[in-house]
């Protein structure tokens, strides 16, 4: 007789970096509330302890394992490093299920693994698709959903863009799991700061490792600040390129640096800002969510239903273009509702592994 595991028998949950603890958080509370069994694995994609542990301190995660730092080593030996690690992990715990969350690098090395070794996995946040290949996140995207047995999505457009790639089996509309975070997380004290500002963060690779891209940004809210003080949480990667490129000094001219913010912070300053100015994925949905215009500072978007129903502009990344949409942004707050961002994904995922 073959032995048929359930998927919710052990459950391995893989997280790495920033954007993905907030998607984990609501998840892995929820498999202590239903007492299922699961481990949480940190990658050490993100190494620094404003990038990782005290997130993990806000968020009350505790990982089982805290795999070797990969820090400074190129994305292809991180990758190596990361999959010979997962391996061993994977070895000693069988789980019956591996679950990755988002787009980062440590997406795509879960789901290699899981695939190598033939366990069976999971993507939350499936189908997002930006269409734009120069992102690394989008490979991460497309990949990590082609190996996936469960794909469970956050709208309806994501499931169009699996049909596209023949992925039609194991889709599950689910919603948005970073809102059960917000929900939970979102205060109604007082603003970070008198007055009023802008909020801006900027980090992706395709923006600041170009130095004329990040030089036509630079120029443009060098304009925007004429309007109001704009405050920015300095990324890691934006830190060492304006280095690279003689721009530190110039980002100190233009913004009101911060260091990286944790999670709270992070979503007072957003609530509380006149405009968000963002290359980030999850704070077009938290600005949308939120009722805070956001101009979007990059060609295309892979969350549409942030510009269809939420706040969110797409604002290119020329000076032009930035200030062009800054000219003609409402910059009104206003109340949206999106279906499915209502703080019960998590609810939804672990219903659809219980019946399968
Ligand atoms: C990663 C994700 C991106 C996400 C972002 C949020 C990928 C491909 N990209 O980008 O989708 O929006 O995280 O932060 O996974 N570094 C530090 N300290 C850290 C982490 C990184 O100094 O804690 C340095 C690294 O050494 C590297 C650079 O920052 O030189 C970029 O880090 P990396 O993990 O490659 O990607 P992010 O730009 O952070």
């Amino acid at each position: 007789m073959i032995f048929m595991r359930h998927s919710t028998d052990h459950i391995a949950v893989i997280c790495g970096a920033r954007p993905n603890f907030m998607k984990v958080a609501p998840l892995c509370a929820a498999f202590v509330r239903e007492g299922i069994s699961h481990v949480l694995v940190n990658t050490g994609q993100h190494f620094s302890k404003e990038m990782a542990a005290d997130f993990f301190d806000e968020f009350q995660l505790e990982p089982t394992y805290h795999l070797p730092s990969s820090e400074g080593l190129s994305t292809c030996a991180q990758f190596a490093h990361i999959m010979q690690e997962l391996e061993s992990v994977f070895l000693k715990e069988q789980p019956s299920l591996v679950l990755v969350v988002g787009d980062v690098n440590s997406t795509l090395v879960g789901a290699l693994v899981a695939n190598k070794m033939q366990i069976p996995l999971g993507h939350i946040e499936a189908g997002l698709r930006s269409h734009n290949w120069k992102m690394p996140e989008e490979a991460n995207r497309v990949l990590t959903d082609t190996l996936s047995d469960f794909l469970f999505v956050p709208s309806e457009e994501a499931v169009e863009n699996l049909r596209r790639e023949s992925i039609v089996d194991g889709v599950h509309v689910v919603g948005n799991i970073m809102i059960d975070t917000l929900q939970l997380f979102i205060k109604n004290g007082k603003p970070p700061t008198e007055g009023r500002y802008y909020f801006a963060t900027l980090h992706r690779a395709e923006n600041v490792d170009d130095p004329v891209v990040f030089d036509q940004i630079l120029s443009a809210c060098d304009e925007l600040r004429r309007d109001a003080q704009i405050f920015l949480p300095l990324h890691p990667r934006t830190k060492k390129m304006a280095q690279q490129y003689g721009y530190l000094e110039r980002l100190g001219r233009i913004f009101t640096l911060l260091p990286p913010l944790s999670y709270g912070e992070s979503l007072a300053y957003q609530k509380h800002a006149t405009l968000v100015l963002t290359d980030s994925g999850g704070i077009q949905e938290e600005t949308s969510f939120l009722g805070v215009p956001c101009l979007t500072i990059r060609t295309e978007t892979e969350r549409p239903i942030t510009v269809e129903l939420g706040t969110n502009t797409i604002a290119g990344v020329s000076r032009e273009s930035i200030l062009d949409a800054y000219r003609r942004v409402d910059l009104k707050k206003r109340t949206t509702t999106i279906p499915l961002w209502d703080g019960k994904t998590s609810e939804r995922i672990i219903d659809i592994l219980k019946e399968v």
